[in-house]
């Protein structure tokens, strides 16, 4: 098979790489997507580094079993904490952590970005670390959120909520205490609740959002390695998650604003 018209291939522990999916239906229209939720082990972000690294090479061999042409970690997770996974990966590999970055340094006007995402990615110090390697003016004020994914995962977005409304307000009053003007989504999980925490960070926050930065990115990516589809028409797209189906199929469908039920097939990522 040309290998341009293979599919790409995206897995997060969960829902929240759909955020990148979404994203790359938009920009990247006419390419194939393969996308792994490992459902049945979500969350990795209060996990060990050991424990996450060995679930994201499980996700790209599965991923890679199935003939992708690139791979995606749609995970702020595995993209802080599995840092040398790329150099092992045979097909082209990026995380979320260099491209969210860029946007919000680009984004910032008053210098002052806030950074939420899970205890992990927030312990590795991954976007702050990127954020000063860009420019070292960069003040980065840190949040983890551990009550994010959960909210997330079992379906809980709705702005108006008054969990979701306190639980957010409670992760952001610090960051909004200390003035940031940039606020990185960084766990993919987060921009599922973005009007939520929107609403919590007032209008003057631009909030940078890991999926449409990593959607741009890999664009770029597919050019530079000459592996952009050839097709025209609309790409096809599969999902397979480590759980059952039931849950993953209608969140999905109700984010992504269409219907993907008869796409979604549980497999046993232990095999892998
Ligand atoms: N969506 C993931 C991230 O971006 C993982 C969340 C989790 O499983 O804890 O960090």
């Amino acid at each position: 098979m040309d290998a341009r018209n293979m599919a790409i291939g995206v897995f997060d522990s969960g829902l929240g790489g759909l955020s990148a999916v979404k994203e790359l239906m938009n920009v990247l229209p006419c390419e194939d997507i393969v996308y792994f939720g490992d459902t049945g082990r979500v969350p990795y972000g209060s996990r060990s580094r050991d424990t996450i690294i060995k679930y994201a090479q499980q996700d790209v061999n599965f991923l890679l079993k199935n003939n992708v042409k690139i791979i995606i970690a749609a995970c702020g997770t595995v993209s802080s904490v599995a840092t040398d996974l790329y150099q092992t990966v045979p097909v082209p590999y990026t995380g979320v952590v260099s491209p969210t970055a860029e946007a919000a340094a680009k984004a910032t006007k008053n210098g002052k970005i806030g950074v939420i995402g899970t205890s992990a990615t927030i312990s590795s110090h991954s976007y702050k670390e990127k954020l000063c390697s860009i420019n070292p003016h960069i003040q980065v004020f840190e949040q983890d959120c551990p009550l994010f994914v959960p909210l997330v995962e079992n379906g809980f977005t709705d702005p108006s909520d008054i969990i979701v409304k306190s639980v957010i307000e409670h992760y952001t009053a610090e960051l909004k205490a200390k003035g940031v003007d940039t606020l990185i989504l960084g766990c993919t999980h987060y921009p599922l609740l973005s009007s939520a925490i929107g609403k919590a960070m007032g209008d003057g926050v631009t909030l940078i959002d890991s999926g449409r930065a990593t959607a741009l990115y890999t664009a770029e990516l597919l050019r530079k390695n000459n592996l952009e589809t050839t097709r025209t028409d609309e790409g096809s797209y599969s999902f397979f998650v480590s759980d059952t189906p039931h849950n993953f199929e209608s969140n999905a469908s109700m984010f992504l604003g269409r219907d993907v039920k008869s796409l979604v097939k549980q497999i046993d990522i232990e095999q892998y």
